[in-house]
């Protein structure tokens, strides 16, 4: 089965900026890094901060509640290294945001 979901608009995603979208209730944080799209859990792994919601510095998306930084490409938290959150395959298809939404393997553990 095509795991891949379209999610948004590319168009929607500009470079520079972040927004969270939905897939069967849960919530993914995508990303626009020079053109490129990344997805994250929108669920920051200090005190569950909207990811999505937060601002996009580089790679780096920090949570609106109390700044963490995640590399979007990754997950990886820059305070806290013990603490990433999932990332996610995105595909850009004739301009729509295609993501896979199955939980990564844990690479971590
Ligand atoms: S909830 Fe994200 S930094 Fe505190």
């Amino acid at each position: 089965m095509e795991p891949m979901v379209n999610v948004a608009d590319l168009e929607s995603i500009p470079p520079g900026k972040a927004r969270t979208v939905e897939v069967s209730g849960r919530r993914f944080a995508l990303a626009n890094v020079d053109g490129r799209v990344f997805a994250i859990a929108d669920r920051c792994s200090h005190r569950a901060g909207p990811l999505g919601e937060g601002y996009l510095e580089g790679c780096v998306l920090h949570c609106p509640l109390h700044g963490w930084g995640f590399d979007v490409r990754t997950g990886a938290c820059d305070v806290r290294p013990d603490r990433p959150v999932a990332s996610y395959r995105v595909e850009i298809r004739e301009g729509q945001v295609w993501l896979d939404p199955r939980e990564p393997e844990s690479e971590a553990a």
